[in-house]
């Protein structure tokens, strides 16, 4: 489909916590008008003013071209699902907890029309499971946003076993008009793409640190200083055919073996967690943080988003390589 035949419909977005809230201003900041639903009480004003600061900062950002007053115009924050009755497509954004997102599935397809688009945000739970859920599976899917979502590019488009593949691909083309790059999974394998490449390196670097290889520190800054320096330009394959398909393929028959394979969790991660360590939000976690060193690092993450998206944009693939590439694999 030609995204430039897409108009921006009524967008429902239901839980307006971190990412729904988030989702909600890259909506907008794409030109859709979003009906914004806060599902529990007390939380409409909460997410009024969370919603208001997210825009100053996506205004102070330069990522908001239609400017502050435009974008809440558009934008109709509600608490009563039959106010969804106008959305074509609705997101999901509540809580982990699939007893909780039943529930307001069950509230969501009472408001809707029956061929509306409904997808959820779910990080861990199988879309499968979910489409479950709701009378018209083949148009339910999982749309897996990055935070902070009006600044990064990342969209995971995830299907189920009944989601209707030409339901996916439509929603892969309005992800575009939407400034992302999205991605589209076929197969509703758990963790999708994002979470099963991170969470290998994950269990590497845990396990080196567990047996004293090398420290926390030391890991980080082998992944921030080598892959940090090419990732956002090329990806991991791309980079690949950069460092010599021969080298690669020694290094992959010498290393595959080695690395590890375990499947229990590393001690250290249940015991922190025990012990009551959040991360930077309760300011203890694998490092330890004073209130004024995390505000820094808040800080810096903050400004850093708004860097490596422009520099993410100014090295759009689709800029600089207008034809497609051909892969092999
Ligand atoms: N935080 C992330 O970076 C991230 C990234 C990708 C996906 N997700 C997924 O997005 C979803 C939301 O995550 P979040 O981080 O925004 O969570 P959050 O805790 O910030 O917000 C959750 C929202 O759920 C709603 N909610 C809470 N209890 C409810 C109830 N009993 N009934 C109805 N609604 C209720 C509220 O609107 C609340 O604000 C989850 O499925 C999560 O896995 C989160």
């Amino acid at each position: 489909m030609d995204n430039g035949q897409i108009k921006p419909m009524q967008v429902g977005v239901v839980g307006l916590g971190l990412m729904g809230s988030s989702i909600v201003v890259s909506l907008l900041a794409s030109g859709y008008p979003v009906t914004a639903l806060a599902p529990i009480p007390g939380e409409k004003e909460k997410a009024a003013m969370h919603i208001a600061d997210l825009l100053r900062h996506a205004d102070s950002a330069g990522v908001l071209p239609r400017g502050i007053p435009t974008c809440i115009d558009a934008l109709r924050l509600v608490e009563d699902f039959e106010q969804l009755a106008d959305c074509r497509i609705v997101l999901e954004c509540v809580v982990e907890d699939q007893e909780i997102k039943s529930k307001v599935y069950q509230q969501i397809t009472a408001s809707v029309d029956e061929d509306a688009i409904i997808a959820s945000n779910t990080s861990a739970i199988p879309i499968s499971e979910l489409q479950r859920l709701v009378p018209r599976p083949e148009r339910f899917l999982g749309i897996h946003w990055a935070e902070p979502a009006y600044m990064t590019r990342f969209l995971e488009v995830t299907c189920g076993t009944d989601t209707d593949l030409s339901v996916a691909e439509y929603v892969v083309s309005l992800g575009f008009t939407w400034g992302k790059e999205p991605t589209l999974l076929k197969k509703d394998i758990r963790g999708f793409i994002t979470n099963r490449l991170m969470y290998a390196v994950y269990r590497e670097a845990l396990s080196l640190v567990e047996a004293g290889h090398t420290t926390l520190t030391d890991a980080d800054k082998v992944f921030r200083y080598d892959a940090g320096a090419w990732i956002t330009l090329m990806g991991i394959f791309r980079r690949m055919d950069f460092m010599g398909l021969e080298d690669s393929l020694n290094t992959l028959r010498q290393l595959f073996g080695q690395l590890d394979n375990r499947e229990d969790v590393p001690a250290v991660m249940q015991q922190l967690v025990t012990s009551g360590a959040k991360g930077i939000h309760n300011r203890s976690g694998l490092y330890a943080y004073t209130e004024a060193h995390a505000k820094k690092w808040e800080t810096a993450f903050s400004r850093f988003n708004r860097d490596i998206y422009e520099l993410a944009s100014r090295y759009n693939e689709r800029n600089l390589f207008p034809t497609r590439e051909e892969h092999i694999l």
